[in-house]
């Protein structure tokens, strides 16, 4: 056995060539091995940096659909059981707004089939309560996404719907500095593969989607009217839903769907969205904290035209009851749709001080209030809407307080 010395230091020049091929030999395997490690290392971290993209790309795209119950529980809650009843996909049908359109549409015997992501913009356990509701009143809602067109496909295929709520969008004004790319998600991609979904179902779905009064944006003419300017968004959130209302133009040009888009004016009422002012303003007021009132220029009071979800939901019903048919088959148009917008509203502003002191009247609380001058975050100063196209055309009627 060589000493420590030898090993370092061969006795004969023929050995230290042998030691010294022997060293070369072991150097090249171990930078081979070297290689090969690092090799691995980078194959392992690219597969994972590809899981987590698929990942990140398919977290709306939750599995969870699919299968012979599954398709049974999507026919049986798609049933029409009235004569000259529709059968209806809502879309965010475990949102406020979705579920009230869904529970007065299945009342009256039509087939409905709700669609929700159920994402986390809000506490989703309101969204899974509203759809426990819906369950009981024999509603299956569909946990999955608009941009899943192997669902939409699948939906299409199973049920034949005759028409589209569109209802599902990421909304509020504020949030879209914090998330922008939620918004392309829902409002702009989500509905381009929604109207894909429905320009290819044969026979294609007449299409009420909500749109939104925030794409009046900063026009100053009051009341708001249809044929008003929209093209000065003041937020991302209402340049999506001007782009919707481009985009589903597009769709009816192209494709012959039949298309009503509904300009919401801020929707209140029982199940109502937690990010909005009135409850927020509700939970401070009970737990004693000050609340903070924006005013506009020279302190004018903020002002909406604050509208109750009954008349929303009679006039998404409404919208659906005249849609008039699409008249593409196979992806073709066949001759010229309906294309309509509507505003959606109470006609009867109510500043933002005034709703306070309602809260405080009903609450029996005096709110501790901090005026602040409206930061440039999206919020407009105020809406107001002449609802004359959505009364003519389906009965809707104005300023219900409640
Ligand atoms: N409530 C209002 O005051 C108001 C005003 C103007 C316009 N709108 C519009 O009306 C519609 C309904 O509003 P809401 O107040 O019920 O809001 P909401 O947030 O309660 O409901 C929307 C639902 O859509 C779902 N959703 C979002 N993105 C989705 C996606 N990609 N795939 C599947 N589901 C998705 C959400 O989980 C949610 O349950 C929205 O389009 C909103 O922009 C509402």
């Amino acid at each position: 056995m060589p000493s420590l010395e030898e090993e370092l230091f061969p006795s004969t020049p023929g050995k230290f060539k042998d030691r010294n091929r022997h060293f070369h030999r072991c150097f090249a395997s171990t930078s081979t091995m070297f290689l090969w490690a690092l090799f691995l290392i980078a194959l392992t971290a690219s597969y994972l940096c590809f899981q987590s993209f698929v990942d990140s790309g398919n977290r709306y795209f939750s599995a969870t659909w699919g299968g012979h119950h599954w398709e049974k529980q999507v026919r049986t809650s798609a049933q029409i059981r009235r004569s000259h009843g529709m059968s209806v996909l809502v879309t965010g049908a475990a949102g406020f707004v979705g579920s009230h359109v869904s529970l007065a549409l299945k009342k009256r015997g039509d087939g409905v089939v709700g669609l929700d992501n159920f994402n986390n913009y809000y506490d989703p356990s309101l969204k899974k309560a509203r759809k426990n509701l819906l369950n009981e009143q024999d509603i299956f809602v569909v946990e999955g996404d608009i941009n899943d067109s192997k669902l939409l496909l699948k939906l299409f295929d199973i049920a034949g719907f005759t028409h589209v709520m569109h209802l599902a969008a990421q909304a509020g004004v504020r949030y879209a500095m914090e998330n922008p790319n939620s918004y392309v998600h829902s409002n702009i991609a989500g509905l381009v593969t929604l109207l894909e979904a429905c320009k290819n179902a044969n026979p294609q779905p007449a299409i009420v989607w909500a749109s939104s009064s925030s794409v009046y944006g900063l026009n100053e003419k009051v009341p708001f009217s249809e044929s008003d300017r929209t093209d000065q968004p003041a937020s991302l959130y209402a340049a999506t839903k001007k782009a919707g209302e481009e985009i589903t133009h597009t769709y009816n040009h192209i494709y012959g769907l039949s298309i009503t888009g509904l300009r919401f004016f801020t929707v209140y009422g029982p199940w109502g969205r937690p990010d909005m002012a009135y409850f927020s303003f509700t939970r401070n007021i009970l737990q004693g904290k000050p609340i903070t009132v924006y005013r506009g220029k020279n302190r004018v009071d903020l002002a909406r035209d604050f509208t109750y979800i009954d008349d929303v939901v009679k006039g998404c019903i409404g919208s659906l009851d005249t849609s008039g048919k699409s008249t593409g088959s196979g992806g073709k148009k066949r001759g010229p749709a309906p294309y309509r917008i509507f505003n959606l509203g109470n006609t009867s502003p109510v500043t933002v001080p005034m709703m306070v002191g309602m809260l405080e009247k009903h609450l029996k609380v005096k709110a501790k209030k901090n005026f602040v001058v409206m930061p440039g975050n999206g919020d407009v100063p105020f809406t107001h809407a002449n609802i004359s196209s959505a009364r003519k055309e389906f009965g809707m009627r104005e300023a219900r307080r409640k």
